[in-house]
């Protein structure tokens, strides 16, 4: 056991559904069990490089269970080892400002920072543990890519909007008698077009683990037009390479690259080749936002709850994760040492494949 007083907590990268519930489970397990004294940093790493934080009671967190996005705020920019200043003139400069911060944190009296995020997040929460910080971290994701956890919050809910989109989607892809596409997100994996597509019936799912062509999805929208089906829905996930060319990004120009755009590509593709009248729904943001799942209500709280008995135990440079049925704890390095990608010859895919699904190869 070691003497924590104060703990600071922070959310990093894009937002997710259930981090006002992860939040709410540290302060109340902080205050009401521990006798802690709780920071909440804001804006993410920034708010340890500019002081901006606040004391987080049981009644600010009082309410926020349900409640999407993160009271703290996030960026996904700011990393204080390689921190971006805006001059005055417009120009940028960018530094290492990593000793700056955890001396705030120092000057603060905290004695441990619970880091929720992604891998971007983790690894420089893992950066800062090596400096000397006593860090516990926790998996936040709604493309669920991280591989030392069975699941991260935040996927459930992502893969619910998705899945009502496409049942919503099929009924004016039927009246139409046209091919519908839609594009999701999830980065460099497949999870929630596979898993949604799943969910909601779809003929073909595009996913980056399995490379397609259009002509394997042209000829399985032909069956099923021969065979009186004359709609299809096509799910396709933002990280999927074009069969002539790689992954598609919304502003190739960015430092960090955002995907988005394959949807349209395919979507014009398959509207000149087979004739059918073809429409594109790109999801985007839509699913990191709204109210959490009960499934990652609950998943978020036990998280929240895990860290802080780990930073009570000392169990520093780790991160929370779900080893079904319980959750464990792993060294953040082999959290975030590589993504978990959808096994393209897994169950998941067999099982798909198995009730007419095309995954386009
Ligand atoms: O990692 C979550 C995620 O929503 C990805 O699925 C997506 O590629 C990316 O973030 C979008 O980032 P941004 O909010 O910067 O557009």
């Amino acid at each position: 056991m070691t003497q924590i007083k104060k703990v600071a907590v922070l959310t990093g990268g894009g937002d997710c559904p259930g981090l006002n519930a992860v939040i709410r489970a540290i302060a109340k397990t902080s205050i009401k069990r521990f006798g802690l004294e709780v920071i909440g940093i804001e804006d993410g790493f920034a708010g340890m490089v500019l002081e901006r934080w606040r004391k987080l009671t049981d009644y600010d967190v009082s309410g926020i269970l349900p409640r999407g996005g993160t009271i703290l705020g996030t960026t996904n920019r700011d990393n204080p080892f390689d921190f971006e200043t805006r001059l005055d003139d417009g120009t940028f400069i960018r530094e290492d400002r990593s000793d700056e911060a955890i001396s705030n944190l120092r000057n603060l009296g905290v004695d441990a920072l619970i880091v929720i995020g992604g891998d971007g997040t983790n690894i420089i929460a893992n950066k800062i543990y090596r400096k000397g910080f006593p860090v516990v971290g926790v998996p936040k994701t709604i493309d669920n890519d991280l591989l030392a956890t069975d699941i991260t919050f935040g996927f459930d809910t992502a893969l619910s909007t998705a899945t009502e989109a496409i049942d919503k989607l099929h009924t004016t892809a039927a009246s139409h008698h046209r091919i519908m596409v839609i594009e999701v997100m999830g980065r460099n994996t497949g999870w929630i077009a596979l898993k949604a597509g799943m969910a909601g019936g779809a003929d073909v799912i595009l996913i980056p683990e399995i490379r397609f062509s259009y002509e394997k999805i042209i000829e399985s929208i032909m069956n099923r037009k021969s065979g009186g089906k004359r709609f299809s829905i096509v799910v396709i996930a933002e990280g999927c390479e074009l069969p002539n060319g790689g992954q598609v990004y919304r502003d190739p120009q960015k430092g960090v690259k955002p995907l988005g755009g394959v949807g349209e590509i395919l979507t014009y593709e398959l509207d000149k080749r087979t004739h059918m009248e073809t429409r594109l729904t790109v999801l985007g943001h839509l699913q990191r936002g709204g109210t959490p799942t009960a499934f990652d209500r609950v998943l978020a709280t036990r998280f929240g709850v895990k860290s802080v008995e780990m930073v009570v135990e000392g169990n520093f440079g780790m991160m929370a994760c779900l080893k079904t049925p319980n959750i464990e704890s792993v060294p953040i390095e082999e959290a975030v040492k590589e993504q978990r990608k959808v096994p393209s010859d897994g169950e998941l895919i067999r099982f798909a494949r198995s009730v007419g699904t095309s995954f386009g190869d």
